[in-house]
């Protein structure tokens, strides 16, 4: 299926060493952003400990790139050992760049990475009032229950083929390709 981003922007996986990147992207989100992404409002010293913790999660970060800053990210964590088939998935688009579908690329390559993993479930945590988050998880035919002020999304992912895999495959090497580029013209910019 063809991906339509903003002009300019590339989906790709995070590479270690980039999560100041992270960190920075989430730091940039607006207040209402911030307390959609993290169910509640969190403080920057948070955020710097939360995004310390994530390498050492074996979480799958992908992320939304204009250039080389990250305006969108989406993060898969493994809920661990006691529950080896499900973890939680997170979204976050600058505000600049929402509503441009990069939501929904994002969404669509964390489904695949989980897919490949071996995951069935997928726990997707938003406040009851985030529109936005519950029309996009119902347009990969979320099932979603209420509980008080918060939605939990669940999203049954298919078992991993050979196809599946080689696409995850392909679309990082697309990333790698113009992270390359990227560098590149950096490092040759007069
Ligand atoms: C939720 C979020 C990740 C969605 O990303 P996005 O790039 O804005 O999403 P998309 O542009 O792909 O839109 C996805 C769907 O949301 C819906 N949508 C888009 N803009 C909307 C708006 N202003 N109001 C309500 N629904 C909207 C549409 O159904 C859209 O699908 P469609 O374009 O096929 O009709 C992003 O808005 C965001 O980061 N919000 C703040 C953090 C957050 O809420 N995170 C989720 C908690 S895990």
């Amino acid at each position: 299926m063809k991906e339509i981003l903003p002009e300019g922007g590339v989906v790709r996986k995070l590479w270690i060493g980039e999560t100041a990147k992270y960190r920075d992207h989430l730091l940039r989100l607006d207040a209402q952003s911030r307390r959609n992404r993290f169910s509640g409002g969190v403080s920057d010293e948070f955020i710097h400990n939360y995004v310390d913790l994530t390498p050492g999660l074996d979480a799958v970060v992908h992320g939304f790139f204009v250039g080389d800053t990250m305006r969108g990210a989406a993060e898969l964590r493994p809920l661990g050992a006691r529950f080896p088939r499900e973890a939680e998935a997170a979204f976050s688009v600058e505000k600049d760049w929402q509503s441009h579908g990069v939501g929904s690329v994002l969404l669509r390559r964390t489904l695949l990475a989980a897919r490949n993993r071996g995951f069935r479930l997928l726990h997707m945590a938003c406040l009851a009032d985030n529109q936005r988050m519950q029309q996009l998880a119902r347009k990969f035919d979320a099932e979603l229950s209420f509980d008080f002020e918060t939605v939990i999304g669940e999203v049954e992912s298919s078992r991993p083929t050979p196809l599946s895999l080689m696409r995850e495959v392909m679309s990082d090497s697309h990333g790698f390709a113009t992270a390359m580029l990227d560098l590149q013209s950096r490092i040759l910019r007069p």
